[in-house]
């Protein structure tokens, strides 16, 4: 779809302020546009606004707009060119892709902590209170949506900015980054903190990462494509499983190879309680 067109599959009412923001850049590209035209100069790609001069982008001001702009809306976290539905419909099949990744590490989320970096909308935190996590750390880069998050989980807790700049006390029993190390675009950053997530995961502990698994050219500032390479190499030493396809991505988990598998298994999560998360989440 090109920007500016009208999406006739949209259906909440965060889309209207979502198009706000699509009319807005768009404006805003065309004036550029013209500009370099009444200049003399060729038409070229047009850099965003998040673009820093030194290089990156301000993920902060990108993600806190982004936010902002698109509320509790599934297309703000996931894949906006694509419809409120389609975007649920693929977090609702990552759940079960989630729930086999960790029976296949044997690990029951039942009463234990949990730090889930890059939280976005609450989606995954809703499901992971569904699977009876206890004591649950939220952070991302961004509070824009925390009022939305400290409403719905008055007993967890909620911190923004960016790994390893954050007072966090290590022994997480699950670590979880969610469709989020493809938007850290800086790969010595992204180092830094995988390294971290190791130092704050429980000796038991289970840290599940997705990621692209494929190194290709930069398509937007905001995203880099790295290979599942990447990962093993910056946590080597973990034992790990094998890539598992999870929505347009791969998710895999990773953990102390002399981690004893636990016993009692994950319960699935049926259909009806997914979907009362993802309503929770659109009703904030
Ligand atoms: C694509 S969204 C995914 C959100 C959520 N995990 C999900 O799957 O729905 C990426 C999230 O990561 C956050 N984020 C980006 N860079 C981050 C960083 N360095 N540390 C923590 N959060 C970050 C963004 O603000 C955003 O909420």
């Amino acid at each position: 779809m090109e920007p500016g067109e009208p999406d006739r599959r949209a259906t909440t009412s965060s889309d209207a302020q979502a198009w706000d923001w699509l009319r807005q850049g768009l404006r805003w590209r065309l004036q550029r546009l013209l500009g370099a035209i009444a200049k003399g100069s060729p038409p070229h790609r047009t850099p965003s606004p998040y673009v820093l001069p030194e290089g990156g982008y301000d993920a902060q001001r990108y993600w806190g707009d982004r936010h902002r702009r698109y509320r509790h809306s599934f297309r703000g976290v996931g894949d906006a060119s694509k419809s409120e539905e389609q975007n649920l419909h693929e977090y609702v099949a990552a759940v079960g892709t989630i729930a086999e990744l960790l029976a296949e590490v044997s690990f029951n989320p039942t009463g234990k902590s949990c730090l889930d970096i890059g939280c976005g909308n609450g989606f995954w935190t809703g499901i992971l209170k569904a699977w009876g996590i206890s004591a649950y750390t939220g952070v991302d880069i961004t509070d824009a949506l925390f009022d939305l998050l400290r409403n719905r989980f008055p007993d967890f807790r909620f911190i923004s900015g960016s790994l390893p700049a954050l007072p966090l006390e290590p022994g997480y029993q699950l670590i979880t980054m969610i469709d989020v190390t493809q938007h850290i675009t800086d790969d010595t950053e992204l180092s830094r903190i995988l390294e971290h997530v190791r130092a704050l995961l429980a000796p038991d502990g289970v840290f599940v990462v997705t990621f692209w698994n494929q190194s290709r050219p930069q398509e937007q500032f905001y995203e880099t494509f790295r290979p599942f390479a990447f990962y093993t190499a910056s946590l080597e030493g973990l034992a790990h499983t094998a890539p598992r396809p999870f929505r347009d991505k791969f998710v895999a988990a990773f953990h102390n190879p002399r981690r004893r598998p636990e016993a009692l298994r994950i319960e699935p999560l049926p259909a009806a309680s997914i979907l009362r998360v993802a309503e929770q989440v659109l009703a904030a």
